[in-house]
């Protein structure tokens, strides 16, 4: 007996579908939205308006690429938060009709949850080693900068977050500094590997315990480039490079120290990353380099499954199902949603 599970991620700006089979990812099919581009973020109503137009041919498409009917559907998995209202609405109202019109299951699923549970997506041929309960996860996003204990697919504890900035944003916002396009994270990540990591010092947080800032890195950057730029108003073409190098470097220090605090303090050694600013190069070095000077079992997601995808929708939607974890037709989509479950 097959179990098929539809994923639905309308959260942010990436309309995605998937499908899961067996816990076997079928088929992840992403639409981004370049509208945003233009206005340097995400504009929450042309973003819904993007959703409606791309959800049908998305999940059209998720299907073919599995090969699977609609009736054969067990389960449809979307998110229901945290992320845009209006964005949210689509896929949630999208899901709620197919789970009327096909007798399907619906299974709401929290965005951060299905981030991290993105470790356990693995295709049919390509199995891969999957983290080991418990583990440490480094929830790295746009919003959210997390580690939490894992102890089972359902049961995580937060023990350190961001007090203001979330990595992603200080990427995001350093890079908008240097006129560089949104989202900056990645365009960041292409110039560092050309820079020195040396070049500029910014400065790190001090705070106590597993909790992250960077607010503080986003002012000492900000203070460098109005300082440099009064000298020299070519400072950032100049130093492009360098400068992504730096920042960058210096994210990652500032991400990686608390981890080693963490896994110390918790005796953890099997540790994962996610989110969107999962995909960024410096990281994963830093994240390799650790696995070997610590001797940790580091679980990094593949490229296409940090940022935002329906293939971890469904992953986590599937785990949900094999537990019986069921919503009903007057669930509603949920902007804040800080329980995990
Ligand atoms: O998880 P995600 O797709 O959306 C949220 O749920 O927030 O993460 C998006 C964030 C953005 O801030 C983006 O700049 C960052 O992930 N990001 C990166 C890289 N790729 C995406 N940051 C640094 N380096 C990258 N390669
Ligand atoms: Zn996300």
């Amino acid at each position: 007996m097959n179990t098929t599970i539809l994923g639905i991620e309308t959260s942010c700006d990436d309309s995605s579908a998937a499908v899961i089979r067996n816990g076997y990812l079928l088929s992840n099919v992403i639409a981004s939205q370049e509208v945003h581009r233009q206005y340097g973020g995400v504009v929450p109503e042309l973003a819904s308006r993007a959703h409606q137009k791309n959800i049908i041919p998305v999940v059209d498409a998720a299907l073919r690429q599995a090969d699977i009917r609609k009736e054969e559907v067990d389960a449809v998995a979307f998110t229901r938060g945290p992320g845009l209202l209006g964005s949210l609405l689509v896929g949630t109202s999208f899901a709620k009709g197919f789970a009327l019109s096909t007798g399907a299951k619906l299974i709401e699923v929290n965005h951060l949850h299905a981030h991290i549970l993105s470790n356990f997506l693995q295709e049919e041929g390509k199995e891969k080693s999957l983290p080991q309960f418990p583990f440490l996860c480094l929830l790295v996003s746009g919003g959210h900068t997390q580690i939490i204990v894992l102890r089972d697919y359902f049961d995580m504890e937060i023990i350190g977050q961001t007090i203001d900035d979330a990595a992603g944003e200080a990427f995001d916002k350093c890079a908008k500094q240097m006129g560089l396009s949104y989202p900056g994270g990645p365009v960041v990540d292409r110039h560092a590997s050309e820079g020195n990591s040396a070049a500029f010092r910014f400065s790190k947080p001090k705070i106590a315990g597993f909790d992250y800032s960077f607010s503080g890195l986003k002012t000492s950057f900000l203070y460098t480039l109005r300082d440099k730029l009064i000298e020299n108003p070519q400072f950032v073409e100049k130093n492009l490079t360098d400068l992504c190098a730096s920042l960058q470097q210096t994210i990652v220090d500032i991400l990686t120290d608390k981890l080693v605090k963490a896994s110390v303090a918790t005796g953890i050694t099997e540790i994962a990353v996610a989110g969107g600013v999962a995909a960024n190069s410096g990281l994963r070095d830093a994240m390799t380099a650790l696995a070997k000077e610590k001797e940790w079992t580091v679980h990094l997601p593949e490229f296409r499954f940090t940022t935002d995808n329906a293939a971890m929708i469904g992953i986590t939607g599937y785990f949900k199902y094999l537990k019986g974890i069921f919503s009903g037709q007057d669930v509603t989509p949920a902007a804040r949603l800080e329980r995990a479950l």
